[in-house]
């Protein structure tokens, strides 16, 4: 079966499964440098499977400039859509730096038009992060931003952004079966608005795979990747390793009931909830690719039995 789609936006229409790129920002840690090339080639498995939607941000390291590379050079015209981000520092925003930012996200994309700017805000206590939304609205109407998303937005500082009139098509969220904070008020919310959640976090960094089952609680200091080190706070805060191999135990039986990996299983649970537009899967472009797994994601469905 191939990957279905969703359309976010008039003439955005992306794959439920997104590939995030803010792991290449940490396969550049610390001055480590990337084969740019070598990592915009990685792009096409995904896309010959369908896997078309990349998400990106201003401070994702050289992502934006991997994702243009891929659409300029290896898949000239391909039908791929490029999400990122603006992060501007808290205070004021000014026109000229949302023109600015703008520039800097089309120059490193190859592109006009940015598919989807997602905004996030520091802070919601200084109330300009609405003015800064604002200027994306005018951006987009002066068609520079086919549509405007948030990341990491709660349901009430969505609900004043839209009941503001701006045009919010999307919110990028944490979510995961260890994670189910969206289920309560803000997958319903954007149910009923037509925002569509995005959900990142669906596999917390690859500890919800086979590879971590019944393995030793890792030692926390030495973990591999930002990815890891963000997901192994959310597993001790969720109430540590013992209860996390309970999950992971869990989602094995389910797993096996329908032959397909444990990260499958946990992805295609985030993607049935309410108001879920698409997951976001993390890849270590050129490192390592899990498109199979990823694309057996709609190999088959989950019922009650499963989800209980
Ligand atoms: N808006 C925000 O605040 C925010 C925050 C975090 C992330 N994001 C977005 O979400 C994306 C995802 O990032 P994330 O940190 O949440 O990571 P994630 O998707 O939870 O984890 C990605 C890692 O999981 C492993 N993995 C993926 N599929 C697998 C499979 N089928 N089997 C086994 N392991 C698998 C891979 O590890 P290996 O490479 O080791 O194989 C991969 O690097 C980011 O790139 C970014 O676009 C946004």
């Amino acid at each position: 079966m191939g990957i279905p789609r969703i359309q976010l936006a008039p003439g955005l229409e992306i794959s439920r499964v997104l590939t995030g790129l803010w792991q290449i920002a940490d396969l550049e840690r610390d001055g480590r440098t990337l084969d740019l090339d070598a990592a915009a080639a990685a792009m096409a498995p995904y896309v010959d499977a369908g896997l078309t939607t990349f998400d990106m941000a201003d401070h994702y390291g050289s992502a934006e400039v991997v994702a243009g590379r891929f659409a300029a050079a290896v898949r000239p015209g391909a039908p791929v859509q490029r999400l990122t981000k603006w992060v501007p520092e808290p205070g004021p925003v000014s026109a000229a730096d949302v023109r600015a930012a703008v520039d800097r996200a089309c120059s490193r994309l190859q592109t006009e038009v940015i598919d989807l700017l997602q905004f996030h805000a520091w802070t919601f206590a200084d109330p300009r992060w609405l003015d800064a939304m604002w200027l994306l609205e005018a951006a987009r109407d002066a068609g520079r931003i086919r549509a405007i998303g948030v990341t990491n937005f709660d349901t009430a500082h969505l609900r004043v952004a839209i009941a503001s009139g701006i045009r919010v098509v999307s919110n990028q969220i944490s979510g995961s079966v260890i994670d189910r904070r969206f289920t309560t008020r803000l997958g319903p919310y954007a149910q009923a608005q037509g925002v569509g959640l995005l959900c990142y976090g669906t596999v917390l960094g690859g500890f919800l795979s086979e590879k971590w089952l019944g393995a030793p609680e890792p030692d926390w200091d030495r973990l591999e990747t930002w990815s890891q080190m963000k997901y192994g706070r959310f597993i001790r805060t969720a109430g540590g390793w013992e209860p996390f191999q309970g999950v992971l135990r869990a989602l094995h039986a389910v797993a096996t009931r329908h032959g397909v990996p444990i990260a499958t299983v946990a992805s295609r649970w985030v993607l049935d909830q309410p108001g879920v537009a698409g997951v976001i899967v993390g890849a270590r472009l050129s490192h390592s690719a899990h498109v199979a797994d990823t694309a057996r994601m709609f190999a088959f469905s989950l019922d009650d039995n499963d989800r209980a």
